[in-house]
């Protein structure tokens, strides 16, 4: 199978694309405002790649949410990826944007696999602009939403908050999705000494992402309030990955489009199977998503750390 990694890279997009990377084929990164402006996220995922030796061409996409403004995630610092400096990377971007991108890779015979670990506005502009993509994804992987609280407003996480219209866009399609949600990744990250670690090993890129660490982690404290440096992306991976250290349930899913508490959050059906019947949603009609409910946080953070710390 091939896969996409659609991202706004971003301290976790990062580690995502690398343990990704590590173990898929990856026919190309697409970028997306978020964590930064998109000229950032692209000049991020560009400089990453190529310091981790990775030749992966990476697509630029979309600057701006489908209806609204871009919102500012507060974390990352200036450029998107803040705590050491990133080589300047020698590769520009392809011609291609990311929206022809994922649709050409969809056309293609097998299709293509979608991890999205930022906005959904790439994804859902393909499908509006080539309808008949939704059959040539094989499935898709998204680090959105949150079935608990969120982190940008009291429900609403930040991927999804900040494009709600895409992210319902995708839900409303026929794509086999996996989700994880925040309430999840935001259990699921480095401490400080396993930062030290990875800043101390001696290895390039696993200092590299030490360094980010330590700043993102301060930013978490600071902003959210957690005392660890979060992998929301790389959760997002792990269907692909290690599908067993995760456990999934079918629920329908809406984002909330029109609420003057709750724009951005993700409504997952969870009454009993008689009640959705009885008193059907108005999204009773959507496929299913694979809401990730559970993760075996340790074994996830220690098969992260050593993609990192063994990377060549
Ligand atoms: C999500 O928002 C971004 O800040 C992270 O990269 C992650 O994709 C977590 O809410
Ligand atoms: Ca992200």
């Amino acid at each position: 199978m091939r896969y996409i990694i659609d991202c706004d890279p971003g301290h976790d997009d990062a580690v995502a694309i690398l343990l990704a990377a590590r173990a898929l084929t990856i026919s190309g990164v697409t970028t997306v405002y978020g964590n930064a402006p998109v000229e950032l996220t692209t000049r991020n995922a560009l400089g990453f790649l190529d310091m981790a030796g990775l030749d992966i061409p990476v697509f630029r996409g979309s600057g701006t949410p489908l209806q609204r403004s871009r919102i500012d995630a507060n974390v990352h610092g200036r450029s998107g990826l803040d705590g050491a400096q990133l080589p300047a990377s020698s590769r520009q971007p392809e011609i291609t944007s990311a929206i022809d991108f994922i649709a050409e890779q969809a056309s293609l015979p097998g299709g293509v696999s979608i991890i999205a670990t930022g906005p959904l506005t790439n994804l859902a502009r393909a499908l509006s602009a080539y309808s008949h993509i939704e059959s040539g994804i094989a499935s898709l992987s998204v680090m959105g939403g949150s079935a608990g609280p969120g982190n940008t407003t009291p429900m609403a996480e930040f991927n999804a908050c900040s494009d709600p219209e895409a992210l319902d866009i995708v839900l409303a399609s026929a794509i086999p999705m996996y989700m994880v949600g925040y309430d999840i990744t935001s259990r699921t990250g480095f401490t400080e000494s396993q930062i030290d670690c990875l800043e101390t090993s001696g290895h390039r890129v696993a200092s590299f992402i030490g360094k980010v660490m330590r700043f993102y982690r301060a930013r978490q404290l600071a902003v959210t309030g957690l005392d660890i440096a979060p992998q929301h992306d790389a959760c997002a991976v792990l269907p692909y990955l290690q599908p067993s250290l995760a456990t999934y349930t079918d629920y329908r899913a809406a984002v909330e489009l029109a609420g003057s508490l709750t724009t951005g959050m993700v409504v997952f059906d969870r009454r009993p199977g008689e009640m959705q019947r009885s008193r059907p949603s108005p999204f009773a009609g959507r496929r299913p998503v694979k809401l990730c409910t559970a993760l075996k946080n340790s074994e996830v953070i220690n098969m992260i750390l050593s993609a990192i710390i063994d990377y060549p």
